[in-house]
Order: C-alpha cells, then sequence, then structure tokens
C-alpha cells in the first residue's frame, strides 16, 4: 500500500499539470442559464405542405427567425403519433413521429439545422398518461389478469357507481366504466387518456427507454407534463369540496390526493440520473403548477448537481406570470420569493402557454395592450431567470376564442362550453405576414381560423417598425446577452413603496450596474430612488419613451407603462 506522502505528491503533481489558470476556472455555466426557451405549438406555427395543420418542416423554415430572434432553444409540445384528443397529449407512441407533423429524418433535420444556430431543442414527454390507443392500453384492457393491467389504474365501482368521488381536470367524473371487464379506469385528464400506474416498476422502466431514446440522438431534454400528478393516494380516498362549481359544473374538489404525493420526488431523481448521464446539460423543465415557492423549491431537489439539485432543472415558476393583471406590489413579492425561496438557483419564468389565455389580453387594459406588454417582456427577459416565451407573445398576438360551439376543437371547450371556452384561443396560427393565412399556410382552411388582427399585427410589419413589441423582445434578449449585470447579475429591488413602479437593479462585481424600471400604472409618474439604491445619471440601454440620451435616476419620469433600462455610473 502507498504511503499517504507519497499519494499526495502525486496527487498535487497531477494539480500543478493541470496549471494554475486551469485549477482556478469556475465551472462552466451551464446553456440554460439564463437562456430564452421559445415554446412552439408545432400544429399552428408553419404549413410546409399546405394541410392546413402546422409540421416539423415548418418549424425548420423559420429556424432564421427564431436565431435572429436570439432564442436559445425550442420546446416542442407533443410531436409523437396521438389520436389528437387532447392534440398529442394523448400519445399512442412514445418512439415515433406523428405523421401529421413528418417523419423522423425531418425531425433529425429540425434538431440538426437548430443546432446550427445554436438553438437546442427540447420535446414534451408525457409521464402521468397514455392515448387509450396506445398498445400498453389495449393490451391492458383486455383482460382483469393481462400482464399490462396493472400498467394502468383500475378499481371496482363503488354502490353502482365509481370507485370514488374525483373529479377529472377536464371535467366530469376521472372514472370511466369498461364493460369488457367490468371495472373503472382513472383518468386525470379525458376519458382517451387513461392515468399509468407509476406504482408499477414496469411503467418507469418503459418511460425512462423511451427518454433515452430521444436523448441518444441528441435532443436536449424533456418538458415533463402534469409532473406532479402522476402518483395518486394509494388508498384512493374521496377528494375534499372546496366549494363553489367549476367552469365544467362539477363540484370543485381539493387536489390532495391526486397532486404533488411525495413519491414524485423519488422517480425525479432518478429521471434526473438518468438525465446527467448524457453530457451537454440536458434538462428536465416541469410543468409545475405550485401554490407557493416553498412547493417549487421542492421539484428543485436537495444534493447539488449541475446547477443546484438532483430533481428538476427548471421547475416553471408559474405564479409570477399567471396573474390576472399587473401590480407592483404582488410582482415584487413573487420576485422576492424567486429570488429567495429557491436557494439561489434558477427561476424559470413563464406569461405565456398553450393552456392559458394570451397574457397581450389577460394583462392588458384594452387600451395600452401593447405598452403593457413591453413591460411583462422587460420582467420577463430583465429579470434573473431563464424566460420561457410562447409562440406569438413576441408580437402580441390576441386570444381569439372560437366564436361558435360548432368551431371549438379544444376538448375542454366541448365540455365547458359555453362557460368555458376552451384552449383554442391561444393556439390559433403564427400570425407572419398580412398574406394568404397569415404566412402560416397555402390551405385553403387552416385548422383553427387566422384571427383577424393578422394584416396590421404580424411578423413582416413589426419586424420593420423599430417600436414594434417584436424588436423590443429583440432588443431585451440582445441585451441581456450583452450586458453582465443583465447576464449574471444579482438583482436588489429597489423603491419598494412606491405603487405604481416595479424597479431593480443588477449587479455584478467589476461591472456597470443596470437599473430597470417598469411604471405598472395608466398614469404617468415620476419614480424617485434613494441614494443608496442608485444614483446619477444613467445611460440608456433601452426605454419606451425615445430620445433620452441620459437621466438623472434621482427623479425617473415614466409615462403610463413605460419601460426605461439604464446602465449606471456606479
Ligand atoms: C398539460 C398540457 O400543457 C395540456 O395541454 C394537456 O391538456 C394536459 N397537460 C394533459 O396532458
Amino acid at each position: 500500500m502507498k504511503s499517504i506522502t507519497v499519494m499526495l505528491a502525486a496527487m498535487l503533481a497531477a494539480m500543478a499539470a493541470l496549471g494554475p489558470a486551469r485549477a482556478a476556472e469556475p465551472a462552466p455555466k451551464p446553456w440554460w442559464k439564463g437562456a430564452v426557451i421559445y415554446e412552439i405549438y408545432p400544429r399552428s406555427f408553419q404549413d410546409s405542405d399546405g394541410d392546413g395543420l402546422g409540421d416539423l418542416n415548418g418549424i425548420t423554415r423559420r429556424l432564421d427567425y427564431l436565431a435572429d430572434l436570439g432564442v436559445d432553444a425550442i420546446w416542442l409540445t407533443p410531436i409523437y403519433p396521438s389520436p389528437q384528443v387532447d392534440f398529442g397529449y394523448d400519445v399512442s407512441d412514445y418512439r415515433a413521429i406523428d405523421p401529421r407533423f413528418g417523419t423522423m429524418a425531418d425531425f433529425d433535420r429540425l434538431v440538426a439545422s437548430a443546432a446550427k444556430r445554436h438553438i437546442r431543442v427540447v420535446i414534451d414527454l408525457v409521464l402521468n398518461h397514455t392515448s387509450d390507443q396506445h398498445q400498453w392500453f389495449k393490451q391492458s384492457r383486455r383482460s382483469r389478469d393481462d400482464p399490462k393491467r396493472d400498467w394502468y389504474i383500475w378499481r371496482d365501482g363503488r354502490a353502482g357507481g365509481p370507485p370514488n368521488n374525483w373529479i377529472s381536470i377536464f371535467g366530469h367524473s376521472a372514472w370511466k366504466y369498461d364493460a369488457l371487464t367490468k371495472q373503472y379506469y382513472l383518468h386525470q385528464f379525458m376519458p382517451e387518456q387513461p392515468d399509468l400506474n407509476w406504482r408499477n416498476p414496469a411503467v418507469e422502466t418503459a418511460m425512462f427507454d423511451a427518454a433515452r431514446f430521444w436523448l441518444d440522438p441528441g435532443v436536449t431534454g424533456f418538458r415533463l407534463d402534469a409532473v406532479t400528478s402522476i402518483y395518486e393516494d394509494p388508498a384512493f380516498r374521496d377528494a375534499k369540496p372546496t366549494g363553489g362549481i367549476s367552469n365544467f359544473g362539477d363540484p370543485n374538489q381539493d387536489r390532495a390526493m391526486t397532486d404533488n404525493l411525495p413519491e414524485v420526488h423519488d422517480v425525479i431523481k432518478r429521471l434526473r440520473k438518468v438525465a446527467d448521464g448524457y453530457a451537454g446539460d440536458r434538462v428536465l423543465i416541469g410543468e409545475t403548477y405550485l401554490p407557493n415557492v416553498a412547493e417549487l423549491d421542492k421539484w428543485y431537489g436537495t444534493a447539488g448537481s449541475n446547477g443546484g439539485g438532483d430533481e428538476l432543472t427548471l421547475p416553471m415558476d408559474l405564479q409570477l406570470g399567471f396573474a390576472d393583471r399587473l401590480d407592483a406590489a404582488t410582482l415584487r413579492v413573487r420576485i422576492m420569493d424567486a429570488e429567495t425561496g429557491i436557494h439561489r438557483r434558477e427561476p424559470l419564468y413563464v406569461f405565456d402557454n398553450h393552456d392559458q389565455r394570451r397574457s397581450w389580453d389577460r394583462l392588458g387594459d384594452g387600451a395600452h395592450n401593447d405598452a403593457i406588454a413591453k413591460v411583462v417582456a422587460t420582467v420577463l427577459l430583465a429579470s434573473r431567470d431563464t424566460a420561457m416565451m410562447y409562440y406569438g407573445e413576441e408580437i402580441g398576438m390576441p386570444t381569439t376564442d372560437p366564436a361558435r360551439k360548432e368551431d371549438v376543437r379544444d376538448p375542454n371547450g366541448m365540455t365547458g362550453w359555453p362557460k368555458e371556452k376552451g384552449r383554442d384561443g391561444s393556439r390559433t396560427p403564427m400570425q407572419w405576414d398580412a398574406g394568404l393565412n397569415a404566412g402560416f399556410s397555402l390551405a385553403a382552411k387552416t385548422w383553427l381560423p387566422v384571427p383577424a388582427s393578422y394584416a396590421a399585427r404580424n411578423v413582416a410589419v413589426e419586424a420593420r417598425d423599430p417600436a414594434s413589441l417584436l424588436n423590443w423582445h429583440k432588443r431585451l434578449i440582445a441585451l441581456r446577452r450583452a450586458y453582465p449585470a443583465l447576464r449574471d447579475g444579482d438583482t436588489r429591488l429597489v423603491a419598494t413603496g412606491d405603487t405604481n413602479v416595479l424597479a431593480w437593479v443588477r449587479r455584478v462585481a467589476g461591472r456597470p450596474a443596470v437599473l430597470v424600471a417598469c411604471n405598472v400604472s395608466a398614469e404617468a409618474h415620476t419614480l424617485r430612488l434613494a441614494p443608496d439604491e442608485a444614483a446619477g445619471r444613467a445611460r440608456v440601454l433601452l426605454a419606451s419613451a425615445e430620445g433620452t440620451p441620459g437621466v438623472d435616476v434621482a427623479a425617473l419620469a415614466l409615462e403610463p407603462y413605460g419601460v426605461f433600462i439604464g446602465e449606471l455610473a456606479r
């Protein structure tokens, strides 16, 4: 056995061989820190073959646009074969591409073409349920003793009805009776989306194999669908009513029996190990609708691995963005939550996605929607975060609900009409230009109608207007890349008593600090900062009021919903 001295000498020699500079180098920053991730709803982004439905080759065609906007990664909602009852969230094969969207060769070309432009590709992984047309479920249904029976959740009924009182997220009982074997199966979403049984280890093995199938050729990671719901109460106890009636006409229920069960964290830890087994900072992004930051914190995990946790790389912070109106005090609380409540890890802010009304009109007041959208973009892109955008957000696409029940495509809208109009309104075709079908498709009819707003509001028009929302997003993303304080700086909220203005200073050692101020009110307002918060003249980096090269930050005048971003002298 070697003596300790000999071993120490060998270690020191090895360290010396690395050289002093090398030994002092900090670990490289993972790509996703401070990145901009852009969600694409493939049905609606770009149709390349004239069938009225977006596809993979259409996305490839638009990569230059995305590179020019400055995005680091795209997330594609499901592109797997699917009966499309829930538009791809009902997967019938986890290892193939739905022919509606293209072929595996098209997908490989998309990933390679994106990589050439330094854009990574994240795909959706639906863990909670499959389609009822998946081979696994077809087998499971066949008989009570089929080897796949226990891959799903089957129970006997109770008193002539379903096994318990659980209500599906998409309305009505979460159980469907199957006459073939005289039992009920659980579906937390549509009846065509049976829940998998994650207490059966074979389910995990199959799903992790599917994950490897995509990680092997270079997919950057997954957005994990409905990840908080994959386990249910093992005793299947009734849920507690919380009072009130949902948009589907059901009693509202507490979701403690079906959401956030502790067992899910072990699965995610194991999936993280799978992802971390690959080079290149693969990511697990979580669809994490959670009530508070303490719950969000749990999803990062505890032990350290590449960015500070051993579970999800980026659980979505859906609290900041999905408010019904902008309010300085609430935004401050949410930003502070993200600063202090998740142990300095990276928040993933989201304002828009394919399930919610678009922020342009959800947060807009009808009179200042574009100015308000600039505030939203500023909070999203000038904060210390990874930013998630949704296609069309950058041009202020409006939510356009179907006018008549017969036009509704989303199953939610069909179940809940007229109170619940569904999610079609935020999934309309991308508005590229003022040509046929907004440049989205050459088809006679697109899968959802192109909103009338396309003639005036589209990428081509906005690209030409220096003051457009599109150019605002581009400039913000460029600033975020160019200025160390915006890229890596800490956040200090300033003027925290101001009810009109949300303001913060980003600072990184040895570089000029940057002040960001957003008037979140419809009145002109002067922001007054204390000398210890920021002082002197600031050089304007981006401002909604053009023409001011520098301002004194002691009294910073902002127009209604005005934004100012400036570099401080000190
Ligand atoms: C969340 C997805 O974002 C949504 O579109 C889908 O309907 C449900 N999960 C069920 O998969």
